[in-house]
Protein backbone atom coordinates (compact mmCIF):
# COMPACT_ATOMS: atom_id res chain seq x y z
CA UNK A 1 0.00 0.00 0.00
CA UNK A 2 1.39 3.35 -1.37
CA UNK A 3 -1.35 5.29 -2.26
CA UNK A 4 -5.09 5.58 -0.92
CA UNK A 5 -7.63 7.57 -2.73
CA UNK A 6 -10.76 9.12 -0.34
CA UNK A 7 -14.28 10.19 -1.28
CA UNK A 8 -17.46 11.36 0.63
CA UNK A 9 -20.23 9.90 -1.13
CA UNK A 10 -24.20 10.10 -0.52
CA UNK A 11 -25.97 12.92 1.86
CA UNK A 12 -23.51 14.90 3.45
CA UNK A 13 -23.45 14.65 6.92
CA UNK A 14 -21.50 17.03 9.58
CA UNK A 15 -18.11 15.50 11.01
CA UNK A 16 -17.81 14.74 7.02
CA UNK A 17 -14.35 16.99 6.80
CA UNK A 18 -13.34 15.75 10.76
CA UNK A 19 -12.84 12.50 9.05
CA UNK A 20 -11.06 13.71 5.75
CA UNK A 21 -8.98 15.34 8.06
CA UNK A 22 -8.09 12.53 10.36
CA UNK A 23 -7.90 9.71 7.24
CA UNK A 24 -5.50 12.34 5.81
CA UNK A 25 -3.18 13.18 8.34
CA UNK A 26 -2.71 9.63 9.92
CA UNK A 27 -2.25 8.27 6.49
CA UNK A 28 0.44 10.50 5.84
CA UNK A 29 2.16 10.04 9.24
CA UNK A 30 2.43 6.17 8.70
CA UNK A 31 4.41 6.95 4.82
CA UNK A 32 1.09 7.03 2.69
CA UNK A 33 0.26 9.23 -0.03
CA UNK A 34 -3.79 10.19 -0.16
CA UNK A 35 -5.62 11.32 -3.21
CA UNK A 36 -8.78 13.37 -2.60
CA UNK A 37 -11.49 12.08 -5.52
CA UNK A 38 -14.22 14.56 -5.92
CA UNK A 39 -17.82 14.36 -6.09
CA UNK A 40 -17.81 10.98 -4.48
CA UNK A 41 -18.50 8.13 -7.27
CA UNK A 42 -19.22 10.26 -9.59
CA UNK A 43 -15.65 11.95 -9.38
CA UNK A 44 -13.80 8.58 -9.27
CA UNK A 45 -15.44 8.14 -12.50
CA UNK A 46 -14.27 11.33 -13.70
CA UNK A 47 -10.97 10.84 -12.53
CA UNK A 48 -11.72 14.25 -10.27
CA UNK A 49 -8.83 13.76 -8.04
CA UNK A 50 -6.03 15.70 -6.04
CA UNK A 51 -3.22 14.56 -3.91
CA UNK A 52 -3.85 15.90 -0.24
CA UNK A 53 -1.20 17.14 2.22
CA UNK A 54 -1.25 18.15 5.68
CA UNK A 55 -2.03 22.05 5.17
CA UNK A 56 -4.90 20.94 2.69
CA UNK A 57 -6.87 19.59 5.54
CA UNK A 58 -6.26 22.62 8.04
CA UNK A 59 -9.22 24.10 9.50
CA UNK A 60 -11.95 22.13 8.21
CA UNK A 61 -12.44 19.87 11.89
CA UNK A 62 -15.23 22.28 12.72
CA UNK A 63 -16.52 23.17 8.94
CA UNK A 64 -20.10 21.03 8.42
CA UNK A 65 -20.67 19.87 4.49
CA UNK A 66 -17.39 18.22 2.63
CA UNK A 67 -14.51 19.45 0.90
CA UNK A 68 -14.75 16.80 -1.26
CA UNK A 69 -18.38 17.49 -2.28
CA UNK A 70 -20.65 14.50 -2.74
CA UNK A 71 -22.78 12.78 -4.95
CA UNK A 72 -25.25 10.16 -5.61
CA UNK A 73 -24.04 8.60 -8.39
CA UNK A 74 -26.24 6.89 -11.03
CA UNK A 75 -23.24 6.27 -13.19
CA UNK A 76 -21.70 4.31 -10.42
CA UNK A 77 -24.72 1.66 -10.67
CA UNK A 78 -23.74 0.71 -13.96
CA UNK A 79 -21.46 -1.79 -15.60
CA UNK A 80 -19.95 0.68 -17.27
CA UNK A 81 -19.68 3.41 -15.35
CA UNK A 82 -17.96 1.27 -12.55
CA UNK A 83 -15.42 0.09 -15.55
CA UNK A 84 -14.45 3.68 -15.94
CA UNK A 85 -13.75 4.34 -12.23
CA UNK A 86 -11.50 0.94 -12.10
CA UNK A 87 -9.68 1.87 -15.33
CA UNK A 88 -9.02 5.34 -13.14
CA UNK A 89 -8.06 3.84 -10.20
CA UNK A 90 -5.14 1.90 -11.76
CA UNK A 91 -3.70 4.94 -13.84
CA UNK A 92 -3.58 7.03 -10.92
CA UNK A 93 -2.15 4.06 -9.06
CA UNK A 94 -4.12 4.30 -6.18
CA UNK A 95 -4.11 1.26 -4.03
CA UNK A 96 -7.28 1.19 -1.75
CA UNK A 97 -9.87 3.77 -1.28
CA UNK A 98 -11.26 5.26 2.06
CA UNK A 99 -15.05 5.66 1.90
CA UNK A 100 -16.93 7.97 4.37
CA UNK A 101 -21.16 7.59 3.80
CA UNK A 102 -23.62 5.74 4.70
CA UNK A 103 -25.69 2.32 3.08
CA UNK A 104 -25.61 3.18 -0.78
CA UNK A 105 -21.97 3.74 -0.67
CA UNK A 106 -21.06 0.93 1.18
CA UNK A 107 -23.65 -0.88 -1.20
CA UNK A 108 -21.69 0.37 -4.22
CA UNK A 109 -17.96 -0.14 -2.36
CA UNK A 110 -19.31 -3.94 -2.11
CA UNK A 111 -20.13 -4.51 -5.51
CA UNK A 112 -17.53 -2.43 -6.96
CA UNK A 113 -14.81 -5.03 -4.91
CA UNK A 114 -16.69 -8.05 -5.79
CA UNK A 115 -16.63 -7.27 -9.51
CA UNK A 116 -12.87 -5.80 -9.74
CA UNK A 117 -11.49 -7.13 -6.46
CA UNK A 118 -10.50 -3.63 -5.55
CA UNK A 119 -10.29 -2.86 -1.79
CA UNK A 120 -12.80 -0.18 0.00
CA UNK A 121 -12.78 0.61 3.75
CA UNK A 122 -16.08 2.68 4.81
CA UNK A 123 -16.21 5.28 7.42
CA UNK A 124 -19.83 5.83 8.52
CA UNK A 125 -21.43 9.30 8.15
CA UNK A 126 -25.07 10.01 7.67
CA UNK A 127 -27.50 12.17 9.93
CA UNK A 128 -30.02 8.91 10.37
CA UNK A 129 -27.70 6.88 12.76
CA UNK A 130 -28.94 3.24 10.70
CA UNK A 131 -26.17 1.52 9.80
CA UNK A 132 -25.40 -2.05 11.27
CA UNK A 133 -22.01 -1.78 12.75
CA UNK A 134 -21.76 1.35 14.33
CA UNK A 135 -23.30 2.53 17.62
CA UNK A 136 -23.57 6.10 16.19
CA UNK A 137 -22.72 7.54 12.78
CA UNK A 138 -21.18 10.71 12.28
CA UNK A 139 -23.31 13.32 11.56
CA UNK A 140 -26.30 12.05 13.49
CA UNK A 141 -25.41 13.95 17.26
CA UNK A 142 -25.24 17.57 15.09
CA UNK A 143 -28.31 16.64 13.25
CA UNK A 144 -30.49 16.25 16.50
CA UNK A 145 -28.51 18.78 18.65
CA UNK A 146 -29.72 21.60 15.31
CA UNK A 147 -33.32 19.72 15.68
CA UNK A 148 -33.37 20.39 19.00
CA UNK A 149 -32.28 24.46 19.22
CA UNK A 150 -34.63 24.82 16.35
CA UNK A 151 -37.85 23.19 18.09
CA UNK A 152 -36.49 25.17 21.31
CA UNK A 153 -37.48 27.89 19.26
CA UNK A 154 -40.38 27.16 18.26
CA UNK A 155 -41.67 26.53 21.44
CA UNK A 156 -41.89 29.82 22.18
CA UNK A 157 -44.00 30.99 19.47
CA UNK A 158 -46.18 28.24 20.20
CA UNK A 159 -46.79 29.24 23.49
CA UNK A 160 -47.05 32.33 23.18
CA UNK A 161 -50.02 31.97 20.41
CA UNK A 162 -51.17 28.80 21.64
CA UNK A 163 -50.59 26.54 18.69
CA UNK A 164 -50.12 22.95 18.14
CA UNK A 165 -47.27 22.61 15.76
CA UNK A 166 -46.09 19.32 13.96
CA UNK A 167 -42.43 19.76 13.04
CA UNK A 168 -40.79 17.56 10.46
CA UNK A 169 -37.48 15.78 10.72
CA UNK A 170 -35.51 14.13 8.68
CA UNK A 171 -35.54 10.40 8.09
CA UNK A 172 -36.85 8.51 5.10
CA UNK A 173 -36.74 4.74 6.26
CA UNK A 174 -36.45 5.67 10.41
CA UNK A 175 -37.29 7.65 13.05
CA UNK A 176 -33.86 7.99 15.12
CA UNK A 177 -33.51 11.45 14.53
CA UNK A 178 -37.36 12.23 15.50
CA UNK A 179 -36.92 10.22 19.18
CA UNK A 180 -34.06 11.92 20.17
CA UNK A 181 -34.95 14.93 19.41
CA UNK A 182 -38.77 14.32 20.28
CA UNK A 183 -37.45 13.43 23.73
CA UNK A 184 -34.62 16.67 24.06
CA UNK A 185 -37.42 19.12 23.36
CA UNK A 186 -39.97 17.90 25.50
CA UNK A 187 -42.53 17.29 22.57
CA UNK A 188 -45.73 15.60 23.31
CA UNK A 189 -45.76 12.81 20.94
CA UNK A 190 -43.55 11.67 17.86
CA UNK A 191 -44.83 10.39 14.52
CA UNK A 192 -41.83 7.10 13.29
CA UNK A 193 -41.95 4.90 10.23
CA UNK A 194 -40.90 1.90 12.76
CA UNK A 195 -44.71 2.79 14.29
CA UNK A 196 -47.88 2.73 13.02
CA UNK A 197 -49.83 6.29 13.35
CA UNK A 198 -52.57 6.61 14.04
CA UNK A 199 -54.12 9.86 14.32
CA UNK A 200 -57.14 8.91 17.12
CA UNK A 201 -54.45 8.03 19.72
CA UNK A 202 -52.56 11.21 19.73
CA UNK A 203 -55.88 13.53 19.88
CA UNK A 204 -56.78 10.88 22.86
CA UNK A 205 -53.97 11.37 24.45
CA UNK A 206 -54.17 15.32 23.71
CA UNK A 207 -57.13 15.63 25.34
CA UNK A 208 -56.16 13.12 28.56
CA UNK A 209 -52.94 15.44 29.11
CA UNK A 210 -53.53 18.70 31.56
CA UNK A 211 -54.06 21.59 30.05
CA UNK A 212 -51.15 23.21 27.75
CA UNK A 213 -49.91 25.63 26.34
CA UNK A 214 -48.74 24.47 23.03
CA UNK A 215 -47.89 20.91 21.80
CA UNK A 216 -45.37 19.90 19.61
CA UNK A 217 -45.36 17.03 17.89
CA UNK A 218 -42.49 15.49 15.76
CA UNK A 219 -42.55 13.69 12.81
CA UNK A 220 -40.37 11.86 10.77
CA UNK A 221 -40.16 12.75 7.46
CA UNK A 222 -40.65 8.94 6.52
CA UNK A 223 -43.80 8.58 8.68
CA UNK A 224 -46.70 6.25 7.09
CA UNK A 225 -49.28 9.46 7.86
CA UNK A 226 -47.39 11.32 5.01
CA UNK A 227 -45.79 14.55 5.48
CA UNK A 228 -46.89 16.88 8.00
CA UNK A 229 -48.60 19.22 5.63
CA UNK A 230 -50.94 16.18 5.18
CA UNK A 231 -50.79 15.34 8.55
CA UNK A 232 -51.80 18.51 9.82
CA UNK A 233 -54.40 18.90 7.46
CA UNK A 234 -56.60 15.19 8.49
CA UNK A 235 -55.81 16.44 12.06
CA UNK A 236 -57.57 19.76 11.57
CA UNK A 237 -60.32 18.33 9.92
CA UNK A 238 -61.02 15.83 13.39
CA UNK A 239 -60.41 19.10 15.91
CA UNK A 240 -61.34 22.19 14.52
CA UNK A 241 -60.29 23.62 18.02
CA UNK A 242 -56.25 23.71 17.80
CA UNK A 243 -54.73 26.14 15.85
CA UNK A 244 -52.45 23.95 14.26
CA UNK A 245 -49.19 25.01 12.15
CA UNK A 246 -46.33 23.10 10.55
CA UNK A 247 -42.53 23.38 10.01
CA UNK A 248 -40.15 21.60 7.45
CA UNK A 249 -36.46 21.29 8.83
CA UNK A 250 -35.39 19.50 6.09
CA UNK A 251 -32.29 19.82 4.59
CA UNK A 252 -30.83 22.73 7.70
CA UNK A 253 -30.35 19.27 9.82
CA UNK A 254 -27.91 18.21 7.78
CA UNK A 255 -25.54 21.76 7.80
CA UNK A 256 -23.52 23.51 10.36
CA UNK A 257 -20.89 22.89 12.32
CA UNK A 258 -20.28 19.28 13.77
CA UNK A 259 -20.48 18.80 17.84
CA UNK A 260 -17.94 17.80 19.43
CA UNK A 261 -18.52 14.30 20.29
CA UNK A 262 -19.16 13.90 16.18
CA UNK A 263 -15.83 15.57 16.00
CA UNK A 264 -14.32 12.85 17.73
CA UNK A 265 -15.95 10.32 16.59
CA UNK A 266 -14.86 11.21 12.98
CA UNK A 267 -11.18 11.23 14.50
CA UNK A 268 -11.02 7.99 16.20
CA UNK A 269 -13.01 6.27 12.94
CA UNK A 270 -10.83 8.08 10.20
CA UNK A 271 -7.73 6.80 12.04
CA UNK A 272 -9.34 3.34 12.69
CA UNK A 273 -9.91 3.20 8.77
CA UNK A 274 -5.85 4.33 8.31
CA UNK A 275 -4.95 1.06 10.62
CA UNK A 276 -7.26 -1.50 8.42
CA UNK A 277 -5.73 -0.44 5.61
CA UNK A 278 -2.19 -0.77 7.31
CA UNK A 279 -2.79 -4.41 8.73
CA UNK A 280 -4.26 -5.24 5.04
CA UNK A 281 -7.92 -5.55 7.04
CA UNK A 282 -9.93 -4.68 3.37
CA UNK A 283 -13.94 -4.24 2.77
CA UNK A 284 -14.71 -3.27 6.52
CA UNK A 285 -16.69 -0.59 7.73
CA UNK A 286 -14.76 1.51 10.90
CA UNK A 287 -17.22 1.68 13.43
CA UNK A 288 -17.74 2.04 17.29
CA UNK A 289 -19.54 0.15 19.49
CA UNK A 290 -19.45 0.55 23.52
CA UNK A 291 -16.99 3.47 22.98
CA UNK A 292 -14.73 0.91 20.84
CA UNK A 293 -13.63 0.39 17.39
CA UNK A 294 -14.93 -2.61 16.03
CA UNK A 295 -14.78 -3.41 11.99
CA UNK A 296 -17.76 -4.94 9.96
CA UNK A 297 -18.03 -6.36 6.81
CA UNK A 298 -19.12 -3.82 4.40
CA UNK A 299 -21.16 -5.98 2.84
CA UNK A 300 -23.10 -6.36 6.21
CA UNK A 301 -22.96 -2.65 7.30
CA UNK A 302 -26.07 -1.63 5.41
CA UNK A 303 -29.59 -0.01 6.57
CA UNK A 304 -30.18 -0.90 10.50
CA UNK A 305 -33.98 -1.65 10.88
CA UNK A 306 -34.19 -1.33 14.67
CA UNK A 307 -37.50 -0.88 16.41
CA UNK A 308 -37.66 2.22 18.46
CA UNK A 309 -36.15 2.74 21.97
CA UNK A 310 -39.50 1.96 24.28
CA UNK A 311 -37.98 3.65 27.15
CA UNK A 312 -36.58 6.76 25.44
CA UNK A 313 -40.31 7.20 23.80
CA UNK A 314 -41.98 6.21 27.64
CA UNK A 315 -40.01 8.68 29.16
CA UNK A 316 -40.92 11.09 26.49
CA UNK A 317 -44.53 11.00 27.30
CA UNK A 318 -43.92 10.40 30.98
CA UNK A 319 -42.28 13.68 31.21
CA UNK A 320 -44.33 15.84 28.65
CA UNK A 321 -48.17 15.12 29.67
O1 LIG B 1 -29.69 9.88 4.41
C1 LIG B 1 -29.65 11.15 4.97
C2 LIG B 1 -30.85 11.95 4.55
O2 LIG B 1 -30.67 13.23 5.09
C3 LIG B 1 -32.20 11.39 4.93
O3 LIG B 1 -32.59 11.63 6.26
C4 LIG B 1 -33.09 12.08 3.95
O4 LIG B 1 -34.26 11.34 3.72
C5 LIG B 1 -32.26 12.13 2.70
O5 LIG B 1 -30.91 12.10 3.13
C6 LIG B 1 -32.50 13.32 1.84
O6 LIG B 1 -31.68 13.24 0.72
P1 LIG B 1 -31.51 14.39 -0.38
O7 LIG B 1 -30.66 15.46 0.22
O8 LIG B 1 -30.83 13.72 -1.53
O9 LIG B 1 -32.86 14.89 -0.66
Amino acid sequence: MKRIGILTSGGDAPGMNAAIRAVVRAALQRGLEVIGIFNGFEGLIEGSFKELNASAVGNIIQRGGTILKSSRSERFKSEEGRQIAYEQLKKNGIDAVVAIGGDGTFKGATVFNQRYGFPFIGIPATIDNDLFGTDYTIGYDTAVNTAVNLIDKLRDTADALGRLFFVEVMGRDVGTIALAAGLAAGAEDIFVPEIKTDLEEISQKLKNSRPKESYIIVVAEGDDEGGVIKIADRFQKMHPEYDIKTLVLGHLQRGGSPTANDRILASRLGVAAVDAILSGNFNVMAGMHNNKIIYTPLRLAVKHFLSINEEWKQLMYLLSY
